[in-house]
């Protein structure tokens, strides 16, 4: 395994491996690996020849007063667990290496980053897509593997390869969850044990919804409400949103049936803000 700190030697490694006709995949990460990573990583072997992991905690997709600073790095670690995995290329940039000092073009995530998480995070989803749109140009990956979990963040990549005609398929994975439903992130160390127990209530409220979708409860506000009722049992959560969406279009629908639907919440723990989601499927 070969830790890249430079665009160039990137390039060059990828070039090389290209020219032996590999076939070559990214999973773009910020550290602080989980047991979620590592399924993008084993997902992205079983489909490629060369596995480019990034880990680079990107602080233009932060606001100001977010966690940027505050968030988990632990590089020895994370090299531990890649190397275990098999990848071949970890890069690690810092930020002078992705960014110029006076850069200024970013890439606009369009209406699709101004809803949900965009709505609470007015640049997170141009942060996004600025750097992931540099590791494509960087990397040049045949495909780029992304977590559900993030599942707005994985329908604008989406998105913005389709509109920017980027020439690397985009896979989803399914979402990796704690024993008790609590879904992977690298955030879920900020909890406290109290918080943490209180954290299952994402899924707790998810699973409402999945369960009344089930029985054939079409009206959309009906299975919001009923998550809301869940989060609002928790006395250490406090929701953002809780929604029920069209999985394409992110807007919010008022009737299962057309279409596939989305259950997505975010709620605060204390001062932690975690997200979920669940695909709802109808009778
Ligand atoms: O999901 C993440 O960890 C980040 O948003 C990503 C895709 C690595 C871009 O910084």
């Amino acid at each position: 395994m070969e830790r890249l700190g430079s665009k160039d030697e990137v390039r060059q490694a990828v070039g090389e491996a290209r020219r032996e006709g590999k076939r070559v995949a990214l999973v773009p990460t910020m550290g602080a690996l989980h047991d979620g990573h590592l399924s993008l990583v084993e997902a992205a072997r079983e489909r490629s020849d060369l596995v480019v992991i990034s880990v680079f905690v990107n602080p233009t997709q932060f606001g100001p007063g977010e966690d940027f600073e505050a968030y988990p790095r632990d590089l020895q670690r994370d090299m531990d667990l890649l190397y275990a995995e098999g990848v071949d290329i970890v890069f690690t940039p810092t930020p002078e290496v992705m960014y110029a000092p006076d850069a200024q073009v970013t890439v606009d995530p369009g209406l699709l980053g101004s809803v949900l998480e965009g709505a609470s995070r007015p640049k997170h989803f141009a942060g996004v897509c600025t750097v992931v749109a540099k590791l494509f140009s960087i990397v040049g990956p045949d495909l780029a593997f992304f977590g559900e979990k993030d599942f707005q963040q994985l329908g604008i990549v989406k998105r913005m390869v389709l509109d920017l005609d980027l020439p690397v398929k985009v896979v989803g994975c399914p979402t990796v969850r704690e024993c008790d439903g609590l879904a992977m992130s690298s955030r879920n160390a900020y909890l406290s044990g109290d918080e943490r127990e209180a954290a299952t209530v994402l899924y707790r409220a998810l699973c409402r919804a999945e369960k009344l979708a089930l029985g054939r409860e079409g009206d959309a506000r009906v299975l919001q409400e009923a998550m809301r009722e869940v989060i609002d049992a928790e006395s250490l959560a406090e929701v953002d949103y809780a929604i029920v969406a069209d999985e394409t279009t992110l807007q919010p629908l008022e009737r299962l049936g057309a279409g596939r639907a989305r259950a997505l919440v975010a709620v605060r723990i204390g001062s932690t803000r975690l997200i979920d989601n669940l695909a709802l499927e109808v009778v």
